[in-house]
């Protein structure tokens, strides 16, 4: 099968998810291409399947991503699609949290327009290293408002890498034959 899998990220999280997808389904046989939302990316037209990822950033998903389902909705609700969100949040101990992200994915996907079949909250990171003086110091209370890593000194990971992998394969083998 020839996979697109298009994101958006800010300090390279969701890239990597993306990345390790790409890994997953190669290993599986199949063909697939990855690209940046904001980097000219590919048309959905020559492939069977799409997984569109983006991180979440002040409660919204990057600009990028949602012109990327706008301009290419007609072809996306025509084919087998997952969308991806990446957030914080989902990695929180607070339920309101985990509500608020599943509530932003919703809007996101009423707003568009876009139907996939499959949508999925993964955790993302908490990149220290990358933020500047004022980020770190939101990011550290936040995170520590949500129970997570707090030393500023390293990034911390909180990507399910098994769960991303299931989700990945569990896509493609859910796709019927007549969509291909
Ligand atoms: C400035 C900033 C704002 C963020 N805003 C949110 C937010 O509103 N909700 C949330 O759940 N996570 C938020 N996060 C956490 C990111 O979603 C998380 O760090 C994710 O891994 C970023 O992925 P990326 O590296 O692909 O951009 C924020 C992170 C930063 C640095």
């Amino acid at each position: 099968m020839r996979i697109l899998i298009i994101y958006g990220t800010s300090e390279g999280q969701t890239r990597k998810i993306a990345r390790f997808m790409e890994e997953v389904l190669q290993k599986k046989g199949h063909q697939v291409v990855i690209a940046d939302a904001s980097k000219d990316p590919p048309e959905p037209t020559t492939f069977d399947a799409i997984m569109i990822g983006s991180s979440i950033h002040m409660h919204k998903y990057h600009s990028a991503v949602k012109h990327y389902v706008i301009e290419n909705l007609d072809i996306l609700n025509r084919m087998p699609g997952a969308f991806f969100s990446v957030s914080m949040a989902v990695a929180s101990d607070i339920e309101e949290e985990h509500q608020e992200v599943h509530n932003i994915a919703m809007e996101f996907l009423a707003k568009t327009g876009w139907t996939p079949h499959e949508v999925i909250q993964m955790a993302g990171a908490l990149k220290y290293t990358q933020y500047d003086y004022l980020k770190r110091l939101i990011m550290r209370m936040i995170a520590k408002k949500q129970g997570r890593a707090t030393d500023t000194s390293s990034d911390h990971e909180y990507t399910d890498w098994k769960a991303v992998k299931k989700f990945a394969r569990r896509f493609v083998e859910n796709i019927p034959a007549e969509m291909v």
